[in-house]
């Protein structure tokens, strides 16, 4: 299997691609794309401009599965629509591929964030049918898939529930909304020194760091400590409150029979 770019010229893509969104969605989303003319709209819809569309095709090319996205909020936050596997291929991980590739075009364009929103229309999850309010977070908190929804597909591949829109498809009919924030080190740096609070403490870690590796480093030399490196990848990985104690508890018993 690989994952290209859906060509806005291949007809016979396209025309697989529209098939695959009426087979996909029939069963829990019948009036989505009820036949394959309306969801022939949908693909050419989505081939527009300021839009990511990936398919996945076997060797002999064969279309398994579609995803797409659209530009929104500047580039920053994308939106991923629509996602589809072919039914008789799904559980083989290529929902899984698909999800991964799009994120990695996404954060080529500079995205930070995906999102997406999935209906219940008939009763996949134990927020379907029921009156939300007026602690629709606590719902959220203790949803439950009663019939394979999607969202835990999502959830598997890192994204969590930011909301829900109760009755936006009829009494009982929610959307839910997920969202991924995928690891981006200009957000990252960004956010850790947004204010001067935040960039006290930053700086504070940084330091604490630094002379702490200076200290393991030294103390495990004096002490022929093997493994030193660990020590600095403990840094990097969690941080001096997890590195200072490992360190200390590995000096211990080199320090006594040194004595
Ligand atoms: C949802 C969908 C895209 C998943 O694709 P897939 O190729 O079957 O998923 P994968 O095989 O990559 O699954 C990855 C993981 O998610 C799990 N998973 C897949 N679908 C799931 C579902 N509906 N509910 C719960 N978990 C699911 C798999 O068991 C697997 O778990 P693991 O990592 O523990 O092994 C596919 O089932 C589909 O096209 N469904 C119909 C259309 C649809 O619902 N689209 C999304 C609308 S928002």
């Amino acid at each position: 299997m690989h994952i290209i770019d859906l060509p806005g010229d291949d007809q016979e893509l396209i025309q697989g691609a529209a098939i695959l969104l009426v087979k996909g969605f029939k069963e829990h989303w019948p009036n989505a794309w009820p036949d394959v003319d309306a969801a022939l709209g949908e693909v050419r819809r989505c081939l527009g401009p300021g839009r990511i569309n990936r398919v996945a095709v076997d060797d002999d090319g064969t279309l398994l599965g579609w995803i797409g996205a659209s530009r929104e909020y500047q580039g920053h936050a994308w939106e991923l629509h629509p996602l589809v596997v072919h039914p008789d291929r799904q559980e083989q991980g290529i929902g899984r591929a698909l999800v991964a590739d799009l994120e990695a075009r996404v954060r080529e364009r500079g995205g930070n964030t995906l999102y997406l929103g999935t209906d219940d229309e008939d009763r996949m999850t134990s927020l379907s049918g029921v009156d939300l309010y007026p602690d629709v977070a606590g719902h959220i908190a203790r949803i439950r898939n009663l019939r394979r929804h999607p969202y835990q597909f999502y959830q598997k591949q890192g994204y969590t529930i930011v909301g829900v829109i109760p009755d936006a498809n009829g009494p009982g009919k929610f959307v839910s909304f997920l969202v991924e924030n995928s690891l981006d080190l200009g957000l990252l740096f960004s956010q850790l020194f947004a204010n001067n609070i935040s960039t006290f403490f930053a700086v504070d870690l940084v330091i604490t760091a630094i002379v702490f590796l200076v200290f393991a480093v030294r103390e495990a030399g004096r002490y022929r400590m093997r493994n030193w490196w660990l020590y600095i990848v403990a840094t990097a990985a969690v941080g001096p409150s997890f590195a200072f104690p490992l360190f200390l508890y590995f000096r211990e018993p080199r320090m006594e029979r040194s004595q």
